[in-house]
């Protein structure tokens, strides 16, 4: 046995001084959260939460029946008899002033936490809302659709066909033979395998009739490429419309009426159209078809000027029609002797220049908004 220093004997240390030493140990380590009491309003949200996780690591240790502080009632077997009660009255005001520095503090910082986040959550209601930017459909859209309203009121199916044809259906099935000079006109994109771009709807005449057979009252509207150089009033892909109806009895009054239905339709009931003699390789008879112009009314004159869309004549040409021809009823296994019908066929991108005054087609497949955004 070595001599030394008696250990220090717990049970000579006055139970009052270790709870106030429990105190005072809760007191140091309370002393950064105090010294933080005067500027939690100041903390940013994460400095906050993360205060406030560690507050309830020390509430977890200073409060509850393991504290230390709750450990201190032990200590009452060594307190006088006539003590005691006044010892543990001690220890509880003790170990309710430690609670109540905690609670008060989380109470502080909790509603700085929540404040914090009802200012990040807020929505200022009185703000402008940003408008979603809407698209709507292209002009030559537009007019298609109306086109169609029209005819399918008038009782005709619309019909929607290839792009890429066989010579069969861009030329000879239209009476258009080999040599013919109409092939010239309609100069195409060819594909190497001999197929082409159709030059014109009229395909959808003969694919129509092969697949629906007679009586038929089709429109069929789509693009059609032709070996042009892009200028003001070209362009080597564009739309047309080609009407088709064929059944017993019709005449070329029937065309006419037709056609000026729909552009009455179209522009309004003063709307009168007339009938040029002309030619196409699959109608006989054939004619282009005129209409009154929608701006000056068919006088040629507009606001004492010469009227721009007809250029003073008060017609608008608009497209090529006819009685269909027997061979091309041929070609689709139709007996002409039976049946007759009229066709007729319109580019749409002039039309629609005309209408919406622009001075170049182009502008229509340019895909500049500014220009797009003039038609919704
Ligand atoms: N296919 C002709 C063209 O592109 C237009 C046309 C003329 C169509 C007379 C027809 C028609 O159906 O009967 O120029």
């Amino acid at each position: 046995m070595t001599e030394g220093p008696p250990p220090p004997n717990s049970s000579m240390v006055d139970p009052r001084q270790e709870v106030g030493q429990i105190r005072e140990a809760f007191e140091r380590e309370f002393e950064r959260f105090a010294s933080l009491r005067p500027s939690i309003g100041a903390l940013a949200l994460g400095d906050a939460e993360s205060l406030a996780k560690e507050l309830a690591d020390l509430k977890t240790k200073h409060t509850g029946k393991k504290s230390p502080v709750a450990g201190a009632m032990k200590l009452i077997g060594r307190v006088e008899a006539d003590d005691r009660a006044s010892f543990g009255q001690f220890v509880q005001s003790i170990e309710r002033a430690i609670a109540d520095s905690i609670d008060e503090f989380e109470s502080l910082l909790s509603s700085h936490i929540s404040d914090l986040k009802a200012d990040a959550e807020s929505l200022d209601v009185t703000i402008p809302g940003r408008r979603p930017r809407v698209g709507h459909l292209h002009p030559l859209n537009i007019l298609r659709q109306q086109v169609e309203d029209i005819f399918v009121s008038m009782g005709y199916a619309i019909e929607d066909d290839r792009e890429i044809e066989t010579d069969y259906y861009n030329f000879d099935a239209l009476n258009i033979p080999h040599g013919h000079p109409a092939r010239e006109s309609q100069d195409t994109f060819y594909t190497t395998d001999g197929f082409a771009l159709r030059s014109q709807t009229s395909t959808v005449q003969i694919r129509a009739m092969e697949r629906r057979g007679v009586p038929i009252r089709i429109i069929a509207p789509g693009r059609v490429f032709r070996r042009d150089t892009p200028d003001p009033t070209h362009v080597p892909m564009f739309h047309q419309i080609e009407g088709l109806c064929v059944d017993k009895g019709i005449t070329m009054a029937h065309l006419k009426g037709t056609v000026q239905e729909w552009l009455r339709r179209l522009f309004g009931r003063e709307t009168v159209i007339r009938l040029r003699p002309s030619y196409f390789p699959f109608t006989e008879p054939s004619a282009e078809f005129d209409f009154s112009c929608f701006k000056c009314g068919g006088t040629g004159q507009f606001q004492g000027d010469r009227c721009r869309p007809c250029k003073g004549s008060g017609w608008i040409e608009l497209g090529g029609s006819g009685m269909v021809h027997p061979n091309v009823l041929r070609a689709c296994g139709v007996d002409p002797d039976v049946y007759s019908g009229f066709a007729f066929g319109f580019g749409l991108e002039r039309m629609c220049a005309m209408m919406y005054a622009l001075d170049d087609i182009r502008l229509m497949f340019e895909n500049d908004v500014r220009f797009l955004e003039q038609f919704k």
